[in-house]
């Protein structure tokens, strides 16, 4: 398909799948978008996007476009894998320099049992849901296999885990944000570098907006920041062998007093 656009509109299959991944992850948030002037400025890149292909033919390159985001939603409801992911690395889209190898599913697969076990389960008990970050994320592989696993043991990945993901690369950020959306899952997508914290764009995906992730995550933060204090103790361990010196004796008896009920 990436291909058949390519061919027909002249372009590159890379610059085909940069805008496919960019239209994509724009019209999945539109929906969500309450401020009027960030729906108008997305709308505005999409149609910039579009122009560039077959003299103006918009239609046909979004129809296009919705055919790969529907292949996508059927292999990831297939596979929960890093389709897109291994589609670039496939297609040999990946920047060397950036050091963009990705890992490979299997592999990424076995982290995630590793990493996810005994301990999620009290967090998941205790706070409703556990948060899993990866600053580099790539096209998602690490993260998707970790929500693949919480589904295999009955987890519910709509509500119970949420993600923070970043890449420097907004190509990376929008193929991790296209597919951990399509899996309905709560998760901040972020385009910076993790080395310096400068983020250049973020993008919320429906779960997140949808079960209230933002006051949920920022109620953690600020008990995190401020733990609770600990409850006072209703017994303390003393030294039982220790014996009372005259003093603490002397403060005992002078105050013993009537209880007033008695
Ligand atoms: C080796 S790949 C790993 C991707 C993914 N975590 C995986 O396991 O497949 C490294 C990723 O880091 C990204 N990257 C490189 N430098 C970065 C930086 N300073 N901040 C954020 N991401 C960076 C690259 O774009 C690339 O996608």
């Amino acid at each position: 398909m990436l291909g058949t656009v390519a061919c027909k509109s002249g372009c590159d299959s890379y610059d085909v799948f940069v805008d496919f991944l960019e239209v994509g992850a724009l019209a999945i948030q539109q929906p969500f978008t309450f401020n009027s002037e960030v729906f108008a400025s997305r709308e505005a890149e999409v149609v910039k996007i579009l122009k560039k292909y077959h003299d103006g033919d918009a239609t046909a390159t979004m129809k296009a476009f919705g055919q790969m985001l529907g292949c996508v939603t059927m292999a990831l409801e297939e596979r929960v894998a890093d389709f897109l992911g291994q589609t670039y690395m496939m297609a040999e889209f990946g920047n060397n320099d950036r050091g963009q190898f990705f890992t490979p599913d299997c592999i990424a697969q076995t982290m995630a049992k590793m990493t996810l076990h005994d301990g999620m389960d009290a967090i998941i008990k205790d706070r409703g849901y556990i948060t899993i970050s990866d600053p580099a994320c790539g096209g998602g592989v690490t993260l998707i296999a970790s929500v693949a696993h919480m589904k295999e043991l009955g987890y519910n990945i709509n509500k119970q885990v949420c993600i923070y993901a970043q890449d420097i690369d907004g190509k990376c950020a929008n193929m991790t944000f296209i597919q951990l959306a399509l899996l309905g899952v709560p998760a901040v997508v972020a385009t910076g570098n993790t080395l310096t914290m400068e983020i250049r764009r973020q993008a919320f995906t429906p779960m997140w907006s949808m079960y209230g992730f933002s006051t949920k995550e920022d109620r953690r933060m600020r008990e995190v920041a401020e733990p609770k204090p600990e409850p006072t103790p209703a017994f303390t361990v003393v030294d039982c062998d220790a014996r009372p010196t005259e003093e603490v004796i002397k403060e005992c008896y002078t105050s013993i007093q009537q209880l007033e009920l008695f």
